[in-house]
C-alpha cells in the first residue's frame, strides 16, 4: 500500500508529504521569464564604419525558468548564448527591438546584471584540469 499523499485520508490536509516530488525539488529562488524577445545585430560588412545588413539572432523568444535546474539546448549557432546574454542585460540594449525579462513577474532592466551571474561555455577547460 503506498503512503498518504498530500489531501489523500492520513496526511493533514494541506502538508505535503515529504516524498511528494514537488516538496522534494523545491527549490528556493526567483522565476525568471521572458516574452516576445527579438534580438538583432548590424552586421559589418568589413569596410571602416559600414554597417552590413540587420541580422535578426533571436526571433519572438518566449519561455519560463523556475528555481532550480533549467536547460537551454540547441545545435550551435541557434542563439542559447545570445539569450543568456539578452535575459542578464549584457548585450547592447539597442539590438533588444522587442520582448521583456521578468523577475517574480516584475519587469526588470540591466539592473539584473548586478545580482546575476553565469560562467560562460570555455571549451578547453577540460585540458587545464589536467
Ligand atoms: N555580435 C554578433 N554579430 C554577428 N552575429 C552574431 C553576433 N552574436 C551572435 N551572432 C550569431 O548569432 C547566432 C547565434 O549565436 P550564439 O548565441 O552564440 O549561439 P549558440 O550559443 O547557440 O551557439 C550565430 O549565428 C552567431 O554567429
Ligand atoms: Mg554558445
Amino acid at each position: 500500500m503506498s503512503k498518504p499523499q498530500n489531501g489523500e485520508p492520513g496526511s493533514p490536509a494541506g502538508v505535503p508529504t515529504a516524498d511528494d516530488p514537488e516538496v522534494m525539488f523545491q527549490v528556493p529562488g526567483p522565476t525568471v521569464s521572458f516574452s516576445r524577445l527579438h534580438y538583432s545585430v548590424m552586421e559589418s560588412n568589413g569596410l571602416c564604419h559600414k554597417r552590413g545588413p540587420e541580422k535578426h539572432i533571436l526571433k519572438d523568444v518566449s519561455g519560463i525558468m523556475r528555481p532550480g535546474m533549467n536547460a537551454i539546448m540547441g545545435p550551435t549557432g541557434s542563439g542559447k548564448t545570445s539569450l543568456l546574454d539578452v535575459i542578464a542585460g549584457r548585450k547592447d540594449p539597442a539590438g533588444l527591438k522587442l520582448g521583456q525579462v521578468l523577475v517574480d513577474g516584475k519587469m526588470v532592466d540591466s539592473d539584473l546584471r548586478l545580482m546575476s551571474a553565469y560562467v560562460v561555455q570555455v571549451r578547453e577547460c577540460v585540458v587545464y584540469l589536467f
